[in-house]
């Protein structure tokens, strides 16, 4: 079998346990396991003394890592992917600050990327990059002479055409994206936008099969769900740490429900929105006042990017307002963390928690959607609240799907979830249960590896 070799901006942590750090790692890191390979990235120093990369073995797992310059982070990382795709490719034109210098580091990365990873190749290697920061990158490799097949997945939206033309350079980030062998998306959705685009705007041609055609080259296209390890994380949501259970007994004597939200601190997943739609609910059914609270955890992101220490204080400033109006020296309506949080103690309070409020303004997949539904008690789950926007919403229709946009059916469909019949939420989670189990991620990753390594021949040279 030949050796998988993963590309991604951020490397796992190979020296802590894959589970804590997400589905995703933990698919990747057994698959590398298991044939060899190489996990290769940044490793998210920055340090302007000119370094070789750095290899280390772990078992069969070689990483290579390499530092970025202060230079590099701030046009690669800062300036356009999370200056320009980010905001882009969530549909939030408003949010892109695009400057060419950017541009350029970011294609300077690539290369850079590119030219460490070659000379660790082997001939039949086959090659995987992961998301936004590296759509650059196979354009690259094979500017160096690789032949490898090279697949990459997309982990957040693409955007409709119309939006991504309005963007400097998107005929030329198009054009590298075309270097790949197959391209992964999360929802049909995506898939659909992108092949709408090659047809308005390029010469590319949409083949009956749904392959796309390039000049001499024929490129995969697809849609792969991207999942979780549902028993893994099931089985952590039932070790319940101290402090936890302490919480659920106090609650229960209490008579009082939880609903929780769970994202980084990105203006895409409609924080601000969602905490008036919790302040709304107290206004419409004030038998909800000290029936329920709301823990909103949301670790802090990509603060160098002015439009997140914006949504930083507008969060602060909202939760602040919600509690100043219904608090009682007993009960505080919203908890709301600014910190992260063990990925086994999320689990916990998951499970301990009647409503999961997820509503993004877009979002690729949105994976907390499928953790709160790993995590419930198949004999009294919680019920999950999720955004039409999520890329989740395509599978899991047995949510009680909501409009992030709409105030108050977010506050009625919360208020519908905390007062859910037993037989209704039962039916729904394991409708949810089945999906998130089928679509998981060994089912993604093994998906997609069967399409790349589809293709025999070699790849012909591009023009
Ligand atoms: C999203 C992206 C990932 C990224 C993660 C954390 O999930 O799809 O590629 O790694 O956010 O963001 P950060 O900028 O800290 O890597």
């Amino acid at each position: 079998m030949s050796r998988l070799v993963i590309v991604s901006n951020r490397i796992a942590d190979l020296n802590n346990e894959p589970v804590q750090q997400g589905g995703l790692a933990v698919a990747l890191v057994d698959a590398l396991r298991e044939r060899g390979g190489v996990w290769f990235g940044w490793n998210g120093e920055i340090g302007d003394r000119k370094e070789e990369a750095h290899v280390e073995q772990h078992g069969s797992i070689t990483q290579i890592s390499l530092s970025l310059t202060k230079k590099d982070y701030s046009e690669y990382y800062l300036g356009y992917a999370n200056g320009v795709l980010w905001p882009l490719f969530h549909y939030r034109l408003d949010l892109v600050r695009y400057r060419s210098s950017h541009f350029s580091g970011y294609n300077r990365v690539n290369r850079k990327f590119a030219a460490a990873l070659m000379p660790h190749l082997k001939f039949d290697d086959i090659i995987w990059a992961q998301d936004y920061h590296l759509i650059t990158f196979a354009r690259s490799l094979r500017n160096l002479g690789c032949r490898q097949r090279i697949g990459f997945f997309l982990h957040i939206p693409f955007p409709p055409p119309d939006l991504l033309a309005a963007s400097s350079n998107h005929a030329e980030l198009v054009q590298a994206l075309m270097a790949y062998d197959v391209i992964g998306m999360q929802t049909f959705l995506d898939v659909n936008n992108f092949k709408r685009y090659l047809t308005d705007h390029t010469d590319a041609e949409v083949l009956e099969n749904g392959d796309v055609r390039i000049g001499r080259r024929t490129i995969k296209v697809e849609r792969f769900p991207i999942g979780m390890d549902v028993e893994a994380f099931g089985e952590m949501s039932q070790r319940i740490t101290d402090d936890v259970a302490v919480d659920i007994k106090r609650r229960e004597v209490l008579g009082r429900k939880q609903i929780i939200g769970v994202d980084r601190l990105d203006y895409s997943k409609g924080l601000p929105s969602r905490v008036k739609a919790f302040g709304r609910m107290l206004a419409k059914y004030p038998e909800m006042e000290k029936a329920v609270t709301f823990l909103q955890i949301a670790p802090p992101t990509r603060e160098a990017v002015d439009a997140y220490s914006d949504i930083r204080d507008e969060m602060e400033a909202l939760t602040g307002s919600v509690n100043g109006k219904y608090s009682d020296f007993n009960w505080t309506p919203i908890r709301y963390i600014h910190r992260s949080v063990p990925r086994n103690k999320l689990a916990a309070l998951f499970r301990a928690s009647q409503a999961g409020f997820v509503t993004p303004l877009r979002d690729g997949m949105n994976l907390v959607a499928k953790e709160y539904v790993a995590a419930q008690n198949p004999e009294a789950p919680g019920v999950l609240v999720l955004s039409q926007f999520a890329g989740a919403a395509e599978e899991m229709q047995e949510a009680l799907i909501v409009n992030p946009y709409d105030i108050d059916e977010m506050a009625d469909k919360l208020y519908a979830a905390l007062t859910m019949p037993l037989n209704e939420r039962k039916e729904r989670h394991r409708a949810l249960l089945e999906k998130i189990k089928r679509f998981d991620a060994k089912a993604w990753l093994v998906g997609f590896l069967k399409i790349l390594e589809g293709g025999v021949e070699p790849v012909p040279k591009l023009p």
